[in-house]
């Protein structure tokens, strides 16, 4: 199985709950060795540009006008888009690594949507819908939020952006671990909210491992 791990966090692990999660998470799973592969995809390390003239038209002039070929510049445009793609569509698995930045995901992550979820990139589109180029089953979502609202909120952005855009690409089930409540100058409890989150980040891991096993 293969599991592709999106990091937008630009803080170290040790001031960053979100990376925190995942620690949890990937912990677990490797505690209980299961059969996967993980690929790491730092987006601070690795930055994905913004979408850009000629990678749109390379991306999606193919859905309006019947046999437009990428040209060179378009593909090179798209390049960035075209490799994490490759990535995405021979994972099982993602996981997006995310805090809360007003009220929706970092910009850096909304630049890396925007590449990887484009027509012809990880699914097709025509009239009747879109079709996965993908063999997504599963999204897992770690989050870490200031304020004390999770994806029932009204201020949530996050989770709608993200449950929309997914959805659109073709991939429905999504899991989440949230660490809410992350401003200790406000927030007592903010350290016990980071527990909880960790371990229910442990648990989606072993849900993991157990579908893996064919347990569920
Ligand atoms: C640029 C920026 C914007 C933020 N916007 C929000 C926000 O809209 N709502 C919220 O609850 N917290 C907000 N926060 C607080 C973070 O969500 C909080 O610090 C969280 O712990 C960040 O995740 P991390 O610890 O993994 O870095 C913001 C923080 C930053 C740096």
């Amino acid at each position: 199985m293969n599991i592709l791990h999106i990091c937008a966090d630009p803080n170290p692990t040790e001031e960053s709950t979100s990376k925190q999660l995942a620690v949890s998470f990937f912990r677990t799973l490797s505690e209980r060795n299961p059969d996967v592969d993980i690929t790491n995809v730092d987006l601070y390390e690795n930055p994905p540009p913004y979408l850009d003239y000629q990678a749109i038209r390379g991306f999606w002039f193919p859905v309006f006008i019947a046999g437009h070929q990428p040209t060179d510049d378009e593909q090179l445009a798209g390049a960035y888009g075209i490799e994490q793609g490759e990535i995405f569509n021979a994972s099982d698995i993602v996981v997006l690594t995310v805090p809360m930045w007003n009220f929706s995901v970092p910009a850096i992550l909304k630049a890396w949507m925007d590449q990887v979820l484009s027509p012809n990139v990880t699914f097709t589109m025509d009239k009747n819908g879109t079709s996965p180029l993908h063999k997504v089953k599963k999204l897992i979502l770690l989050v870490a939020s200031g304020e004390v609202l999770k994806e029932d909120d009204a201020r949530d952005a996050l989770t709608p952006l993200i449950t929309h855009s997914f959805a659109l690409a073709g991939i429905k089930d999504i899991s989440i671990a949230w660490a809410d409540g992350q401003y200790t100058f406000k927030y007592t409890d903010a350290e016990t909210r980071k527990a909880m989150a960790m371990e229910a980040a442990e648990e989606l891991a072993e849900e993991v491992v157990d579908e893996l096993a064919g347990r569920t």
